[in-house]
């Protein structure tokens, strides 16, 4: 039916039976073919979502559609969802063929051994595990886990698909690796996928979309780029980005912007960016370390205490009115520990919000 709303979710609330609001009037909707993050810190309601999706727990209020359909009072088993559960759960006593296997001979669409055994190998295939066919789940890798498991819950070949911070238990560079398998595997498949996870650069790296949480409430839900150029608010600016987020409190005065050891003219920031007029008082001006720039004669004068090499770049640490800020400069930038450094913010590329957290500017 729809494409654009192949999944939609309309005010949905979850309450849990101690009283505790875990989901605060949520909307959203996910394209057909999709691959959707929803990222969020710990405890923000991620899990809660997932499983209203598979149907393993039922909403306070609101709707979830699938394909314009309500599926609320569908059974889990007749939702076509496959769910890849954040800890695996496969079968440790199953080979792994006969853990993909498995959806296939259970239930009242269940089908033949030698049929089961084909799909399940046509999957397995796809996921690269055939050689492993044989073996129980406690003799692989996580990684071979992990795809064992994808592979499960892709062999009832379900129109969407939900993984819980599948790569969590991974390390470093196999969740590099494993990130991109999937995202290219759901890709061949076109399947609908819903991806948790906490990690921004994750998220920010297979996802077509993502919609960040706090405390059961979506904070954005948009194109990874614009959690960086455009954050809703102060949550949004400081949870993406890494090094994450410099802030600078300040007050407005005179039209100007006051921080403990600087001031800047309202006047010198984009007019076109402001999002109403400002009255005086306390603001945080939050600019990311990249548009901090080492200049002969800047905003402020800042000695740096440590500098860390990142890849093709360096971080520059220093402290400003007590707390810790970084800029993030080119391999090349000569600056040492110990330097005193002058400081240009790109104003262009500044967001000023109210203590409350709204952005401003
Ligand atoms: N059965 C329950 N009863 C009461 N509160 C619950 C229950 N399950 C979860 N919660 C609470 O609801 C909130 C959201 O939990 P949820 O598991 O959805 O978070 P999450 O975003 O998946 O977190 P994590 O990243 O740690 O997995 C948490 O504060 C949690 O303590
Ligand atoms: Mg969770």
């Amino acid at each position: 039916m729809s494409n654009e709303k192949f999944v939609e979710v309309k005010n949905l609330r979850k309450v849990y039976d101690n009283g505790y609001e875990a989901i605060k009037d949520v909307s959203f909707s996910v394209k057909k073919g999709d691959l959707v993050c929803l990222l969020g810190p710990s405890g923000c309601g991620k899990t809660t979502i997932l499983n209203m999706l598979a149907g393993l727990l039922f909403p306070t209020s609101g709707d979830i559609l699938f394909d314009g359909k309500s599926v609320v009072k569908t059974e889990p088993k007749d939702r076509q969802i496959g769910y890849v559960f954040q800890n695996y759960a496969l079968y440790p006593h199953m080979t792994v063929l006969q853990n993909v296997m498995f959806p296939l001979t259970v239930g009242k669409n269940k089908i033949a051994k030698d049929e089961a055994e084909k799909i399940a190998r046509k999957y397995m295939e796809l996921t690269q595990i055939t050689d492993f066919a044989n073996q129980r789940p406690g003799s692989l890798s996580g990684g071979q886990q992990q795809r064992v498991a994808i592979t499960r819950a892709l062999v009832q070949e379900p129109k969407i698909l939900l993984m819980d911070e599948p790569l969590s238990n991974l390390d470093a560079r196999l969740r590099l690796k494993i990130r991109e398998e999937i995202r290219a595997l759901v890709k061949k498949v076109g399947i609908t996928t819903l991806f948790v996870t906490h990690d921004q650069e994750e998220a920010l790296s297979i996802g077509d979309k993502i919609i960040l949480f706090n405390d059961g409430v979506i904070q954005q839900d948009d194109m990874g780029q614009n959690f960086y150029l455009e954050p809703n608010n102060y949550f949004v600016a400081n949870f993406v980005g890494n090094p994450v987020i410099d802030n600078f409190e300040v007050e407005l005065k005179d039209g100007k912007l006051v921080g403990s050891d600087f001031a800047i003219d309202l006047a010198d920031f984009d007019q076109d960016r402001f999002k109403k007029n400002l009255d005086e008082g306390k603001y945080t001006l939050s600019i990311r370390p990249e548009n901090l720039k080492p200049v002969e004669h800047g905003h402020l004068s800042v000695k740096i205490e440590d500098v860390e090499l990142i890849g093709r770049e360096r971080i520059l640490k220093f402290e400003h009115d007590n707390m810790q800020h970084r800029c993030l400069v080119d391999l090349e930038q000569p600056i040492k520990a110990e330097d005193q450094v002058e400081l240009q913010l790109r104003l262009d590329r500044a967001f000023i919000f109210t203590p409350e957290g709204e952005r401003v500017y």
